[in-house]
């Protein structure tokens, strides 16, 4: 039987995440029986211009989730913790882009052509997975599948507009003042972001690393289904690029691969480009990969500090395939398995 198409809900229409959210919908021509646009009572009543038509912003209550049966959200963890359960009560599909649910057990973490299976899992929740976690889980399964990972090392470069609106706006302000010599007081980050690089992206943890390192961790292990101890070390630094987060990754494998192997399976991958022709000085920058969907791989060589080891170097619009992007396809996803 074809299941009526559903009626589905954007949660945060009115942030970083949600206007890149409605992008995706419109470039993907997503299908859906109705739509309704949710925020806070701080934006209730404003207007969203969408595919040619306007729509009021509604204020989110438990109440609003009547009827609804997909609600894709990004309203931060606080918002998602107060109202996924009442979404979830309500028959909706939370698919939630904060951190909130991720590690929860019944609550299945999914890339789109990673680990769609999981998503019948689902108990009315599905989480997005972290911005760097994301872009590395399309690079890593084909290489995983072929030979296994044993232990990886990450560092990264973030962008600021994974840290919203006011932290895009520092970069923009304090650019110039710091270029005239000028002092600028910084209000998003900790540190000057302007000509400079942070070693902190949220707050540090016991063990020395912070939450969004112990994301990559965490997160990677579940989504790829490691053994739960399997070595992973993550590095987050924030860096002055507007858009576009890129990795440095280091991954040693229980099985040979070679280079040319990775290379071949990376080039076969969906959802993943490669550009590797250092000669021709051609390899990923976030320059390259904002405002694109796939993921960017490239300086795939073999590691010379670890045996039977691959380094690589990674970039992708972290609004796209690190939160919007993904969680259209996830919605997708659940629309075409029939999960809602
Ligand atoms: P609003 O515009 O009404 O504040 P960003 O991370 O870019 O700041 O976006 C956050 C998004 O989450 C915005 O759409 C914001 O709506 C929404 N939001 C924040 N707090 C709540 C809340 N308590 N209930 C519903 N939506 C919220």
């Amino acid at each position: 039987m074809i299941k009526e198409l559903p009626n589905i809900a954007v949660l945060g229409a009115t942030g970083v995440v949600g206007r890149e959210i409605l992008k995706v919908l419109t470039e993907n021509n997503t299908p859906y029986k109705s739509i309704k646009f949710l925020a806070s009572a701080r934006s209730a009543g404003s207007k969203i211009e969408f595919k040619g038509q306007e729509y009021t912003v509604i204020e989110t209550t438990p109440e609003v989730f009547d009827g609804i049966d997909i609600v894709l959200a990004s309203a931060g963890g606080s918002t998602s913790l107060k109202y996924a359960p009442e979404a979830a009560k309500r028959g909706c599909v939370f698919i939630d882009n904060s951190s909130a649910f991720r590690m929860e057990k019944d609550v299945p973490l999914v890339i789109a052509g990673v680990n769609d299976e999981d998503l019948r899992k689902h108990n009315g929740i599905i989480a997005n997975p972290n911005c760097s976690t994301s872009q590395l889980m399309l690079v890593l399964k084909p290489l995983h599948d072929y030979a296994k990972i044993k232990r990886m090392i990450v560092s990264t470069y973030q962008a600021v507009s994974g840290a919203g609106l006011k932290a895009i706006n520092e970069l923009k302000e304090s650019t110039p003042v710091i270029l005239s010599g000028g002092k600028y007081e910084p209000v998003a980050f900790k540190k000057q972001i302007a000509f400079n690089v942070i070693p902190q992206i949220d707050s540090f943890v016991e063990n020395g690393y912070t939450k969004e390192e112990m994301k990559v961790t965490n997160e990677t292990r579940k989504i790829l289904h490691l053994e739960p101890d399997t070595p992973i070390s993550c590095t987050a630094v924030r860096v002055p690029v507007f858009n576009g987060h890129s990795e440095a990754v280091t991954i040693q494998f229980e099985k040979e691969l070679t280079p040319e192997k990775a290379r071949e399976l990376l080039e076969n991958a969906w959802g993943v480009e490669v550009v590797d022709n250092p000669d021709e000085y051609e390899y990923p920058t976030p320059a390259l990969a904002s405002g694109k969907n796939p993921v960017y791989a490239g300086r795939i060589r073999k590691d010379i500090a670890l045996d039977n080891a691959i380094s690589l170097f990674c970039v992708a619009d972290n609004l796209r395939i690190g939160a919007a992007l993904n969680t259209v396809r996830l919605a997708e996803k659940v629309i075409e398995m029939g999960l809602y």
